[in-house]
């Protein structure tokens, strides 16, 4: 079963270790439906073209459908000395059915073959984790639709700045999310190209049909150009740059999560499914997931870098460099998707503290902008209204109150300017409620995107 599809030109058997350096079969078996349902589609196509005989087609077709339910029932041996699942997988097909199964590869090269079988993969796996990211977006829709009047505490530098809606922060990350979609689009779009037919870089002196064989694998037209085909990866390294952005994206929430789950901030819970206890200290209850998945954004960038580098500086057209493209891709697709999917089910299992919400909101002077911003309505030059509320904040901390609980006469030690109407101003509500342009922190403006937001997603 192991002997070479190449051995014509050579005299001597591999050495071993060798076989086992260079073989990628161990990691790239996980493509074996698509490199089958290429075959299929390529020996089809052959016969339609009478490049086969329709007959030899058919028996082709048939041993790769039975190949595919011997590798699904786990009864496929694979065989380290036949490299990749390309060959595994024809071998299998002529050991089944004879010497008709060497007609396969007929008008095709394992280097238009492999392009194609990582972009039939990594397509599906882009729907797939499109549906995790749209799970994940409709969490944080709900967070947002269930919080429009819990206020929070905005930050900067992560001290105290303005009020906001938790609703806000929750769609902060939607958008954010919403980017990465397109982003994912994007790459799918660009990536949906049929490479068969490049045969190993110059193209094949076979009549094939191209354009048939596009349309039934679901690709929106075919490739340009024989050498970039074989040797393009782009796509790969674009839905590596998608899941890094993702990622970073991810790594921030979890931060947040991690910050807001601690006695300190104490903003949320997490549900008790989504944490640890201390093997030591029994009163602990450890955010793990956030934490992991803000570690994971390391492996996802690193990733990146690899393809990147890998690519850098090869020559057209296929180098075997590229078998290096794998590992680090579908790594990457494990771990995009593993994140995505505890994201989506923890955000909407989230437990959120409103009044601790409110207090550290309330108690941290995070009303201050609205008393300058009042003043200037009454005359006063900003400038000046920074340093005439700069005055009465820290007469707050002396004194250990809020803003909202001076009194008119408190406030007129600062400036005169300042009437009993002050009152309407410093609270939350009205804070939040006086931020309502579009994509601002007012209730309206919130509720407004948390429906645009499930528009978008329907
Ligand atoms: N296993 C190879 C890869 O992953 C398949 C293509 C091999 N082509 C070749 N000419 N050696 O890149």
């Amino acid at each position: 079963m192991s002997k070479k599809l190449w051995g014509g030109r050579f005299t001597q058997p591999t050495d071993k270790f060798v076989e086992e350096f260079t073989a990628s079969i161990d990691f790239d078996q996980r493509m074996y439906r698509y490199d089958i349902q290429g075959s299929i589609a390529h020996a089809t196509m052959l016969g339609r073209q009478n490049i086969i005989t329709e007959q030899e087609a058919e028996q082709i077709c048939a041993g790769l459908s039975e190949i595919l339910d011997e590798i699904e029932a786990g009864q496929f041996e694979f065989s380290l000395a036949l490299e990749d699942i390309h060959m595994n997988i024809e071998a299998r097909l002529i050991e089944k059915i004879g010497s008709v199964g060497g007609k396969l590869h007929t008008g095709r090269s394992r280097n238009d073959q492999v392009a194609l079988d990582i972009r039939l993969y990594l397509r599906d796996e882009i729907d797939s984790i499109a549906v995790w990211l749209e799970q994940l977006q409709r969490a944080l829709v709900q967070q947002a639709q269930d919080n429009l009047d819990t206020v929070m505490p905005g930050f900067t530098h992560l001290q105290t700045a303005q009020p906001v809606l938790f609703a806000h922060h929750m769609l902060a990350y939607y958008q954010m999310f919403l980017r990465d979609a397109g982003r994912l689009a994007d790459c799918r779009k660009r990536m949906n190209q049929l490479p068969l037919g490049a045969g190993a870089l110059a193209g094949t002196t076979f009549p094939i049909d191209r354009e048939w064989v596009a349309e039934t694998l679901g690709f929106d037209g075919v490739t340009r150009n024989s050498l970039d085909t074989v040797s393009d990866r782009d796509f790969a390294i674009e839905f590596c740059a998608f899941a890094a952005t993702l990622m970073m994206h991810l790594s921030r929430l979890s931060e947040e999560l991690v910050l807001w789950s601690s006695a300190e901030f104490d903003f949320i819970e997490l549900s008790d499914a989504f944490c640890t206890g201390s093997s030591i200290m029994p009163q602990k209850k450890n955010p793990d997931v956030p934490e992991l998945v803000r570690g994971k954004s390391g492996r996802v960038y690193g990733n990146l870098v690899s393809l990147l580098t890998l690519m850098k500086s090869l020559p057209l057209a296929y180098n075997k460099d590229m078998q290096e493209d794998k590992e680090p891709l579908f790594d990457t697709i494990d771990t995009v998707k593993g994140s995505l999917k505890i994201f989506a089910d923890m955000i909407a299992e989230m437990t959120v503290k409103a009044d601790n919400l409110r207090h550290a909101a309330a108690h941290g002077f995070s009303t201050a902008t609205d008393v300058a911003d009042y003043c200037v309505t009454k005359g006063i030059p900003f400038r000046d209204a920074h340093e005439i509320v700069g005055k009465t904040v820290r007469y707050c901390i002396e004194n250990g109150k809020s803003i909202d609980e001076l009194t008119v006469e408190e406030f007129q030690q600062f400036s005169p300017a300042i009437e009993d109407d002050i009152h309407d101003f410093v609270t939350l509500e009205a804070s939040v409620n006086a931020r309502s342009a579009t994509g601002g922190t007012a209730r309206s403006a919130v509720a407004a995107e948390v429906v645009r937001a499930l528009q978008e997603l329907d």
